[in-house]
């Protein structure tokens, strides 16, 4: 589904390594949590993934697709929302969605059933037709993610995505990765919000200064580390953030 091989990744010239020999895989059918502190190299793992930044050292496959080789293909398999909403300010909702779904070839009929029920879960509907300059932060959370289902990806890409979500979104939102993992797809998302993690994820890899150090099943691991929360287990192998 989704296979991370010995990536790395550097910034300031090689002074900062913000991925480090970093692998793991997804299987279909899971939600998975991408966990780890402010700084530990989430952001810049799934940019590779994504491909907006080169995979340099290592590789990455996507539904069986090299993300650097046959990035096209690599792209139809997801959808992705980034941690800062980068959206058309200019486009309504309806107008930014349309162009997503066009992008996408997405049929008349599939993108009116996807978009109402997504409005309908995220109270959106109201602001549709307004222009997304005038959203809030949360509002352009939820209209990027109706953005990046519109195609019905097999994988669902999110980094921090509860980040600035009211609870009621924050709650939608959870029972929607639900939906798509119970349909046999895959969610893929980081947090350092732990408890969201320990809810709903059934694997997670920990990473620590752009190094895994820990993945695996969340009732296993927890079983293996004496029954204790995420928290603590977190706290034993995760280190501190860099701020
Ligand atoms: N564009 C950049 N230039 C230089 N350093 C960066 C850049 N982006 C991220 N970093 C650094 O790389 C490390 C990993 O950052 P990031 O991937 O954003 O972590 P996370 O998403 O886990 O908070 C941090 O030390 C961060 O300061
Ligand atoms: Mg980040």
């Amino acid at each position: 589904m989704l296979e991370i091989n010995n990536v790395s990744m550097a910034y300031a010239n090689g002074k900062i390594n913000a991925v480090d020999g970093l692998s793991f895989s997804l299987k279909a059918g899971e939600i998975f949590g991408f966990l780890g502190a402010n700084g530990a190299g989430k952001t810049t793992t799934i940019k590779m993934v994504t491909g907006i930044l080169p995979v340099k050292s290592g590789s990455i496959t996507v539904c069986g697709h090299d993300i650097t080789k046959d990035p096209i293909a690599a792209k139809r398999a997801f959808g992705f929302v980034p941690d800062s909403p980068i959206i058309f300010d200019k486009y309504t909702g309806r107008e930014y969605i349309d162009f997503m779904a066009d992008v996408y070839g997405v049929s008349k009929q599939d993108r009116e059933r996807v978009t109402s029920d997504l409005l309908k879960r995220f109270s959106l509907a109201d602001a549709f037709d307004k222009r997304i300059s005038g959203y809030s932060h949360g509002m352009k959370q939820k209209i990027a993610i109706i953005g990046a289902l519109i195609h019905s990806p097999s994988l669902w890409i999110l980094d921090e995505p509860m980040m600035g979500l009211d609870p009621p979104s924050a709650f939608a939102l959870k029972e929607l990765m639900r939906e798509h993992r119970d349909a046999g797809k895959t969610v893929f998302f980081s947090t350092h919000v732990l408890d969201v993690a320990e809810k709903i994820c059934d694997r997670v890899a920990i990473i620590n200064k752009g190094k895994l150090v820990l993945c695996g099943d969340m009732d296993e691991i927890k079983r293996a580390q004496g029954d204790e929360s995420l928290e603590e287990i977190f706290m034993s192998v995760a280190g501190g953030s860099d701020e």
